[in-house]
């Protein structure tokens, strides 16, 4: 199978700027290498183009609106492009408003398919905020109500009419920052929200069975992994960190459960910003967990106890 990287330098999305150089710093941190080591043929494809970041406040409830559709029609014909070429993609992020034209492009890929999807969101947030709930503006709270429908016209529709995605296709894990109104509605709306409260009383192990048990055999399984989703003692280098994440261990079990599948078949990696990073060890902390999502073990394993 090939991965193919593609980097999506934007931070326009974002309230904090330097996600735009995500995409090197994960370059830097060797995330070839590693998926190489894990079978993977790569092929770097380089970076998509986009407007610069004009630093404007928002405008009607978005920031930055028309640079953000720009960057998401970019992703969401180089993502629809490695799709039909067979090819696995994944995307160096930039800011997490990507995962409209990302998941976008994977949604409408597996519906010509006839094939079921099921998307991972790895985050400290939910981004199921709308121009009326968001406290910011910032577009990057705002993608998974963008895929399901709630959302400017525009990125709504990006890559066809009617929304992207119907929220059972969707599992969250590492919640634990939810806007006040958005949180009514996300309870309204009901998603399937695996938070850092359940992650303590259950365990990791047990929430990834429960977030993983209605897999179907034959779905594609797309991971949108925000970087801010580790706890911020192993990944200081993003805009928006939360307390109170996953532990290292954690994470990697989360990780590797889905691994397990044998089914992840593309991948945002997003949020890293290497402005606030330290020696790039944020980039380096999240091209190990990238390994173990693509089969990293420590011993050879028979069969994945997963149940
Ligand atoms: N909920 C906050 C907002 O809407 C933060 C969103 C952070 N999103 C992210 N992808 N890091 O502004
Ligand atoms: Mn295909
Ligand atoms: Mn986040
Ligand atoms: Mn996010």
């Amino acid at each position: 199978k090939v991965a193919a990287l593609i980097g999506v330098p934007t931070d326009v999305g974002a309230g904090v700027r330097g996600a735009s150089m995500g995409p090197e710093a994960l370059r830097v941190a060797g995330l070839a290498r590693a998926l190489a080591r894990q079978g993977l043929r790569v092929e770097d494809t380089g970076n998509l183009g986009g407007p610069f970041n004009p630093w404007q406040p928002p405008l009607d409830g978005y920031r930055h609106l028309p640079e953000v559709l720009q960057w998401n029609r970019a992703v969401f014909d180089a993502v629809t492009a490695q799709l039909q070429a067979g090819r696995m993609p994944v995307m160096l992020g930039g800011d997490h408003c990507l995962g409209v034209g990302s998941v976008g492009a994977v949604a409408r890929h597996c519906r010509r398919a006839g094939r079921p999807l099921r998307v991972f969101w790895l985050d400290a947030h939910t981004d199921f905020n709308t121009a009326r709930l968001t406290p910011s503006g910032n577009v990057h709270g705002m993608p998974v109500a963008c895929l399901c429908g709630f959302g400017p016209d525009a990125l709504v529709n990006l890559g066809g009419a009617g929304p992207a995605l119907r929220t059972r296709d969707l599992r969250m894990i590492g919640i634990r920052s939810v806007d006040r109104e958005e949180r009514l509605f996300v309870h309204e709306q009901g998603l399937d929200v695996y938070d850092m409260r359940m992650i303590d009383e259950i365990g990791m192990r047990a929430v990834m069975q429960a977030a993983l048990a209605d897999l179907p055999r034959d779905a594609h399984v797309h991971v949108s992994f925000d970087v801010d989703f580790l706890d911020p003692s192993y990944a200081p280098g993003v805009g928006t960190t939360v307390q109170g994440g996953p532990t290292w261990r954690e994470a990697q079990l989360c990780m590797e459960m889905l691994a397990d599948t044998g089914q992840v078949a593309s991948l945002d990696i997003v949020e890293l910003n290497p402005a606030l990073d330290v020696r790039n060890g944020t980039a380096e902390a999240a091209v190990q967990m990238v390994e173990s999502l693509f089969g990293k073990s420590t011993l050879v394993r028979e069969k994945p106890p997963t149940s």
